[in-house]
């Protein structure tokens, strides 16, 4: 057994594999052993032109499973239900899947048992895309990654190489055992790993009063914060959402703090800091605010209207002043000279580390499902790929955790000193 195949436990799960018309199928029958090696059950169900790039032999024997392509048996009018293959999976990976698969599922379209079965599966989705680099770089095949990303499939990013093609570049199916730890990683039961922590979180987009009718505000839907305190409460921390003015419901074991503007978001975050482990700051906090906020709607002129701004108080720069070795983790959004901007905010604030989100990245930033970002501390940057902001916020607990970890194996090493 290879080093990668016993990382992966995966006792008593069951996992469907779909397999689409790839040249990458070969790789599937790699995975279909990794996955069985590692203890689950599976399943395969492949579109029609993949049994031309690998039988359903070689996969039925791999898999201990009869193969699944068509709606029924043709032998003997035994029927093939997408409905209970969806239900019996405790994970549905489709691997490879070709940029024709890709588009049918952002699309909807249900023209085989593999794609059908994808409509009725409740439960998580993986796919491995594979294809030649310019069909995977085409404005069309990253469109609909991001919709399946905004409703939650999860995608393993294709790597760099020599494809088929005989070309160089990106979109060959990422290899077996990183599959197969990526689904290993997904469907194991997140521990209480932050229990007896308290984190606050801050969220969502600032209100500055002009006059009673109007207001200064931006666009953050509360989405990445939300998703992050959701995170960490699962992993058993106790936290406190200080939000801004959203839509959303509060997550589950979460305590939320609502309010308007960056002045009160300043008091109630300073405020729940003080019994706090740590803090993500996540929310996007006006810089100024009128220096009056007139108590009677102002009235339109002929002319032109001047507002005169404050600053407001910056929350991660007080609670970096005062955090000692507690946690402190910030957000970056910028638009251009992305990481001079976000390590200047990492020094000035005093942060831990920063993660760092570009409005030139397609489906990053506000109120969309999804985010693109980067940790930046002081050791250097890791760039993350395109995902669901609860993946985003799955990957930010991570690194808390990495942190703490290494803080607390410090602090054990003085003491033995
Ligand atoms: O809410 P969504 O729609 O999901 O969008 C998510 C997001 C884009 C808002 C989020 O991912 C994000 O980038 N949040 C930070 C946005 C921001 O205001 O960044 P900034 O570069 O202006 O601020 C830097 C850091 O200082 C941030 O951690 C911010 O919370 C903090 N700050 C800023 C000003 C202030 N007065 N107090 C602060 O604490």
């Amino acid at each position: 057994m290879g080093q990668n195949e016993s990382a992966v436990s995966l006792k008593g799960r069951r996992i469907l594999l779909g397999v689409t018309g790839s040249i990458a199928a070969y790789k599937a029958a790699q995975l279909c052993r990794l996955l069985v090696t590692a203890g689950a059950e599976v399943q395969v169900v492949m579109t029609p032109l993949a049994k031309q790039f690998i039988t359903p032999l070689t996969m039925a024997t791999l898999s201990k499973h009869p193969i699944r392509v068509e709606f029924f048996d043709p032998e003997n009018g035994a029927w093939h239900s997408h409905v209970s293959l969806g239900e019996w999976a405790d994970c549905y990976l489709i691997a490879p899947a070709t940029a024709n698969t890709l588009a049918k599922m952002a699309a909807g379209i249900a023209d085989n048992l593999l794609l059908t079965t994808y409509l009725s599966a409740r439960c998580p989705v993986v796919v491995a895309p594979a294809m030649d680099l310019d069909m995977y770089a085409h404005a069309a095949t990253q469109q609909n990654l991001r919709t399946l990303a905004e409703r939650n499939v999860r995608i393993v990013e294709p790597a760099e190489g020599e494809l088929a093609s005989g070309l160089h570049g990106k979109g060959r199916m990422a290899e077996p055992e990183t599959i197969a730890a990526f689904v290993g990683e997904l469907l194991t039961e997140k521990k209480k790993t932050l229990q007896g922590k308290r984190f606050v979180v801050t969220a969502g987009a600032t209100i500055e009063a002009i006059d009673p009718v109007r207001f200064l505000s931006n666009h953050s839907s509360g989405k990445m914060g939300y998703a992050i305190a959701g995170e960490l409460a699962r992993r058993g921390a106790a936290v406190t959402l200080v939000s801004g003015r959203t839509s959303l419901d509060v997550p589950s074991g979460v305590e939320r703090v609502d309010v308007l503007s960056a002045a009160e978001m300043y008091d109630a975050a300073v405020e729940a800091f003080k019994q706090a482990d740590g803090a993500v700051l996540c929310a996007a906090v006006a810089d100024y605010t009128p220096a009056e906020v007139a108590d009677r709607k102002l009235q339109k002129g002929d002319g032109e209207m001047t507002l005169t701004l404050k600053r407001t108080r910056d929350i991660a720069a007080a609670l970096g002043a005062d955090k000692g070795d507690r946690l402190l983790v910030g957000f970056a959004l910028e638009t251009h000279d992305e990481q001079a901007h976000a390590e200047a905010k990492l020094h000035k604030k005093n942060l831990d580390f920063i993660v760092l989100n570009s409005l030139r990245d397609a489906g990053a930033g506000f109120r969309v499902d999804t985010n693109k970002v980067s940790f930046i501390d002081r050791s250097g940057r890791e760039e993350l790929p395109l995902m669901s902001k609860t993946e985003v916020a799955s990957r930010i607990a991570d690194k808390i955790e990495n942190h703490l970890r290494a803080c607390y194996a410090a602090s054990q090493s003085k003491t033995t000193r």
